[in-house]
């Protein structure tokens, strides 16, 4: 028995010892604590510091179990082209709320995986100060990836974020998969998964039920492919708002298919500050779309113009061109199921409608236009107003 007993040891210590070698660090091994209570920071930053400065392709595991992490910035430039964090566990936020702005933080990484496990930013106690009006903090997003290359974020679940979900910032290639983002309807500012200055980003195969825009695109993002997605609740996908400053990189080359929109406020946007501005948005192409009782299915607004400070009076510099609506069918909870309130300087121009089939209850549903050129072809329900 006792010599099983240390073959068995043996062999375990064996094993650990060649994880080590092929660079496969367990958090546990480095002092954190599955019990949701022990603040396990110093063990997530031992761990990445081994594996981002191995010459090989490193990974990191978080087992089953809570653990407590603070505010994390995981830094590269890596030695190696590939560390990989498998979680199994759930990693949680601190309780209550600070002025942070950032919970997890990737920054200048060239090759990370993200696979699985769950985030949990604990934002109620933020979401209830902002919704009683007091003073708060804007709150953290719970993971972004800055100034990083191929990265790939898989299976990974994300619950209750004082702010965003998933920020992805002057990034390129970054692809996310069988993601799961929710947190309640009425959690203010929880955008789902947030794109700036960043090219070649992919969602797929996700579910994303939120307090603010499902996928918020924003000023210099290029090559979007957004597909198979669920959204809502949620404010729907969208571009903007655009425009707030006056100068500002285009957005171009964005996909957006097979998605279906729940009870959002919006479906497809495109939204602009009514001031001037050097931004563009072209090449937009939106299709094969389900919308069940969203209250804006199709929007263009150029108009943006909250508290009206500074903007009144003045016309959006972004002009908008080459973008097509196709295969997008459903129940509008507006009368109003498409809206192109374009820019009186810059009018939207090349807006294609194509088999668009939206309704609303048993009346009949408009279309509203300003300022916004384009054409229709097939059956477009309500009529097009291009
Ligand atoms: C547009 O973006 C897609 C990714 O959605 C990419 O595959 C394609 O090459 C891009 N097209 C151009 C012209 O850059």
């Amino acid at each position: 028995m006792a010599n099983t007993m240390n073959f068995l040891l043996t062999a375990l210590a064996f094993i650990s010892l060649s994880n080590l070698a092929m660079g496969s660090f367990n958090i546990m091994d480095f002092g954190a604590k599955p019990n949701g209570r022990t603040d396990s920071g110093q063990a997530f930053l031992a761990a990445w510091a081994k594996a981002c400065r191995s010459r090989r392709p490193a990974s990191i595991y978080v087992p089953a179990g809570r653990f407590l992490l603070g505010q994390a910035t995981f830094e590269g430039p890596c030695r190696n082209s590939r560390v990989s964090i498998f979680i199994d566990g759930t990693i949680v936020a601190p309780n209550g709320y600070s002025s942070l702005l950032k919970w997890m933080h990737f920054v200048n990484v060239n090759g990370l995986e993200i696979i699985g496990g769950t985030l949990d930013g604990r934002g109620r106690a933020l979401w209830s100060c902002k919704l009683a009006g007091r003073r708060c903090p804007i709150g953290a997003t719970s993971l972004i990836i800055a100034k990083s290359k191929n990265v790939l974020i898989s299976g990974l679940t994300s619950i209750n974020p004082e702010l965003i979900h998933i920020s992805i910032q002057y990034s390129h290639g970054v692809t996310l998969q069988k993601v799961k983002i929710s947190a309640p309807n009425n959690s203010p500012n929880t955008d789902g998964v947030h794109v700036q200055n960043s090219v070649g980003v992919t969602v797929t195969g996700s579910t994303i039920r939120t307090g603010d825009d499902c996928v918020s695109m924003k000023a210099g993002v290029e090559n979007v492919l957004i597909e198979r997605v669920y959204c809502g609740p949620g404010h729907g996908i969208s571009i903007g708002s655009l425009g707030d400053v006056r100068k500002e990189e285009g957005v171009q080359n964005i996909t957006v298919k097979s998605v279906v929109f729940s009870g959002t406020q919006n479906g497809l946007r495109i939204k602009t500050w009514g001031k001037p501005s050097t931004g563009f948005v072209k090449g937009v192409t939106f299709q094969h779309s389900v919308m069940y009782n969203v209250r804006n299915p199709i929007i263009i607004d150029q108009n943006y113009c909250p508290s009206k400070i500074n903007c009144p009076n003045q016309h959006s510099g972004i002009k908008i061109s080459d973008v097509s609506f196709s295969n997008i069918k459903g129940s509008s909870a507006s009368k109003v199921a498409m809206t192109f309130d374009c820019s009186k300087k810059n009018p939207c121009t090349g807006i294609g409608l194509k088999n668009i089939k939206l309704t609303y209850g048993k009346i009949k549903a408009e279309s509203f236009c300003r300022n916004a050129g384009g054409r229709s072809s097939g059956s477009v329900i309500p009529p097009s107003c291009l």
